[in-house]
């Protein structure tokens, strides 16, 4: 399991995958790993290719700075819990390297807003969509997998993919709760 923090790395990789015909599955999280991320790494061994995880807290999304200050940063035992699955790159850049001129968000996608979560955490999706439009960019997958779990977030990231003619299949996840 490679781990990489530069842009210029991972764009590099993807691009020789890409020139070797090869797949790339993105699973973007922000890390502190747990069952529901291991199921969409599981699900994407469904798939040829090879398995890039993305571990980026991004703060563009966050309403509360001190929300994002108190994230957990479990690296070490994301790590640890990669290991043992089929992920064979995680991309775990910092946030200068993701907003090298200043963190901000764009609102792009005007669809399935000012509903559900939307009205209650101001600027959260136009976060997302900033952070996934720029891994999308980079990494190129041709699959990207997300839980149906966080179901507005899905079709929000969906209607990106729409809106940018990207040639991605966006891959729906169950949701995994725990026994209790
Ligand atoms: O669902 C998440 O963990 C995040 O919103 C995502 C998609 C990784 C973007 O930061």
């Amino acid at each position: 399991m490679k781990i990489v923090k530069k842009i210029s790395e991972i764009n590099q990789i993807a691009t020789n995958l890409k020139k070797n015909k090869k797949e790339i599955n993105l699973i973007p999280t922000m890390g502190n790993m747990h069952a529901g991320h291991l199921s969409l790494v599981t699900e994407a061994n469904k798939f040829d290719g090879t398995n890039i995880v993305s571990i980026f807290v991004n703060p563009a999304q966050f309403n509360e700075m001190d929300d994002f200050n108190n994230y957990p940063n479990t690296f070490e035992a994301d790590m640890e819990i990669l290991s043992k699955t089929n992920c064979q790159i995680i991309f775990a850049p910092s946030i200068n390297e993701m907003y090298p001129e200043g963190i901000k968000a764009k609102k792009t996608v005007f669809k399935y807003r000012d509903i559900l979560c939307d009205l209650f955490r101001f600027g959260h999706f136009d976060g997302v969509t900033t952070i996934v439009n720029i891994l999308l960019d980079l990494i190129k997958p041709s699959k990207v997998f997300f839980g149906e779990k966080d179901f507005q977030q899905f079709k929000i990231i969906e209607q990106l993919i729409i809106q940018n003619n990207m040639k991605i299949n966006l891959v729906k996840c169950s949701s995994i709760r725990d026994s209790n």
